[in-house]
């Protein structure tokens, strides 16, 4: 029998805001994460890609479980982890971690560096205070950094030393699973290119896994085997990465593509999106592209499109995907 995925999340919802401000009226909630299912097996990378507010940071935060799931399930190593207090969901995720977005405002501008990853080993529990330094010591080795570091504050750090920092943070934690938050936004392209080649090896020397979110196609493209495209909240497509650069299939991954020139030479796209996305408290019924997509139909308000296994692989939530597949017709003489 396979082995359980490591991560699997099923119809997971996140609602954020929807509060009562005294004496004004009540804000609709957003639905930032919108019914969500992926599994991420052990060792790989999936990509989760989409503009930005399409829910990639709260769909990080709620598998991490610093922000409460509103339904669905998570299951981490084939053992439910969700549907817990708070606490209890960071206690039963602590194999999770993650390196969030703004690497300086991850780091308290006050404390070294060394400092802050102390703290990181002090909250989980390790008591020993050599144990502590030796620990401490092992992790700015393994990404890269001077043990000088250690004294040093945020402010005196570079932006890739500032990465390389918060990565260590985490990573002191000896997680299996990180969500990688926008880990190269910032960053100018020598540096990607080291930190990207510095997160590789950790993943094969410290056997890790990771959800690596971005906005940038060309780095997802080099880093991750699949790929899940995000779009208010919801998954529109999910594949691997080598099918969705050859034949995207979602009017809206086609349209990433497209606003991407160079990544796909070979692959030709018309324009299949036009306009703003909706604001995210007002998302259209049934597919919410359909107001901005040029194949749209009336049968695309219908319903909210399921994830539909493509025989070329992967998934994609289009009703339209067939036909917009098929090659035209020939025209009637
Ligand atoms: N505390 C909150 N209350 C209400 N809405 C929120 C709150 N935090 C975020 N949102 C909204 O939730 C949606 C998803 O936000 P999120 O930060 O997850 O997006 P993102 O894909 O990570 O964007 P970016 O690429 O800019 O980082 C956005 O519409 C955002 O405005
Ligand atoms: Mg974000």
């Amino acid at each position: 029998m396979p082995e359980a995925p490591l991560l699997e999340v099923e119809a997971l919802r996140t609602l954020l805001g929807g509060e009562r401000p005294f004496l004004r009226a009540p804000r609709p909630p957003v639905r930032a994460v919108d019914g969500v299912s992926f599994t991420v097996r052990g060792g790989e990378i999936l990509g989760v890609v989409g503009e930005s507010g399409c829910g990639k940071s709260t769909l990080g935060r709620t598998i991490l479980g610093i922000q409460r799931e509103s339904a669905g399930v998570i299951r981490l190593d084939g053992r439910v982890v969700s549907g817990l207090a708070p606490r209890t969901a960071r206690q039963a995720r602590r194999d999770i971690q993650y390196v969030h977005q703004d690497a300086g405002a991850a780091l308290d501008p006050w404390w070294s560096a060394g400092r802050s990853i102390e703290e990181a080993l002090v909250v989980s529990g390790v008591a020993s205070g050599s144990e502590r330094a030796a620990r401490i010591d092992r992790v700015l080795t393994a990404v890269g950094l001077d043990l000088g570091v250690k004294h040093r504050y945020p402010h005196e750090l570079s932006g890739g030393q500032l990465r390389r920092v918060t990565l260590a943070r985490v990573l002191v934690l000896a997680p299996r699973l990180v969500i990688l938050d926008e880990p190269t936004s910032g960053l100018d392209l020598s540096v990607q290119a080291t930190v990207l080649r510095l997160l590789r090896d950790l993943l094969r020397d410290l056997g890790l896994t990771y959800v690596f979110i971005s906005h940038d196609l060309s780095v997802v493209r080099q880093m991750c085997a699949r790929v899940a495209i995000m779009y208010l909240g919801r998954i529109v497509e999910l594949a691997d990465t080598a099918r969705i650069f050859a034949a995207p299939a979602h009017p809206y991954t086609r349209a990433l593509l497209a606003a991407a020139p160079g990544l796909t030479p070979g692959v030709k796209l018309a324009t299949t999106v036009a306009g703003e996305p909706p604001t995210p408290t007002a998302v259209p019924s049934g597919c919410a592209l359909r107001t901005r997509c040029v194949h749209a139909r009336e049968i695309c308000a219908a319903a909210v499109p399921a994830l539909e296994s493509m025989e070329a692989g992967g998934a994609v939530a289009c009703v339209r995907w067939r036909e917009l597949a098929a090659p035209a017709a020939p025209a009637p003489r």
